[in-house]
């Protein structure tokens, strides 16, 4: 990866049942959420369907359905996707788009290796790789890619402006960016069903299986999302001028869309 990370100490904030509660206000946030990360890898795919009711399996074919309508004419031959974790979206950016090569990057090992250990089809094997690599110092060259993707990673960066600028230094100008995150749903109604769901089944879920931290802090990483239109307002801020917001499931996912611009802010010459 592009700079050594941190050595990954077993100690750190637990939950009562001993695994991970990342804390975003200690200056160990990043590496707890690679720990965090590295305790949930082996059961995570399996984890999300059952906790998402299913969800999950629509949200994600959904999102490229609307990068499709966001997108101009042009080419996707060369396609990022950040926090990849056991490569759900990676695998399906892969099919979306037959001809590019698409790479998965994350910062836990063990996620990647639940990737790598996955079954691959044909297509898999000969377009899609896998790299370890922090979202905050991509180590790829100034526009490389086409397009560059994300599901569910925003509320675990420490950073969200370092991290769109790095997407937007590594994509072409006429670029996309996707992000695919959980949200607040406006509804009231639907808001009161989401968090009653959210913040006590969902943990209580986890408990279940040993994770009663990683489970707890899922609804906390929430609080720090900034809402749709201020997640936009970044956006445009880190050079991407024309950006989308479009809500799935009564707004509790939401899919953000953001066009590279022209200018050279973030890139180096
Ligand atoms: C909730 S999982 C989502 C995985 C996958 N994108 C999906 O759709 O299922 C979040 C992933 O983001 C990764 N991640 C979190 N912060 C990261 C960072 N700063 N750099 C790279 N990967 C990161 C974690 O290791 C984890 O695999």
């Amino acid at each position: 990866m592009a700079e050594p990370v941190a050595s990954e100490a077993d100690d750190g904030p637990r939950a009562p049942d001993g695994s991970p509660l990342p804390d975003r206000t200690l200056p160990t946030f990043e590496r707890d959420v690679r720990r965090m990360f590295t305790h949930i890898a082996r059961g995570y795919e399996w984890f999300d369907h059952v906790a998402s009711l299913g969800n999950d399996l629509l949200w994600r074919p959904r999102a490229l359905w609307e990068l499709d309508r966001f997108r101009r004419a042009g080419p996707v031959a060369r396609a990022l996707d950040i926090g990849c974790g056991t490569g759900e979206l990676a695998r399906l950016v892969t099919h979306h788009y037959g001809a590019a090569r698409v790479v998965g990057a994350d910062f836990t090992r063990a996620m990647l290796e639940n990737a790598a250990s996955e079954s691959a089809t044909r297509s898999e094997r000969e377009h899609l790789g896998y790299v370890r690599a922090t979202a905050l110092k991509l180590p790829f060259a100034d526009g490389s890619f086409d397009l560059v993707t994300n599901a569910f990673v925003a509320r675990n960066l420490s950073d969200l402006r370092t991290a769109f600028r790095e997407v937007h230094r590594v994509l072409r100008p006429g670029g996309v960016f996707l992000t695919l995150e959980i949200t607040e749903p406006s509804s009231p109604f639907v808001n009161r069903l989401f968090h009653a769901y959210f913040d006590r089944v969902v943990p209580w879920l986890g408990s279940a299986v040993g994770s009663e931290g990683p489970y707890r802090y899922l609804p906390r990483s929430l609080k720090t999302l900034p809402d749709p239109g201020s997640f936009l307002a970044l956006l445009s801020e880190c050079g991407f001028p024309r950006v989308s917001a479009r809500p799935q499931s009564s707004g509790i996912v939401t899919t953000f869309l953001a066009e590279a611009g022209e200018d050279s802010v973030t890139r180096s010459r």
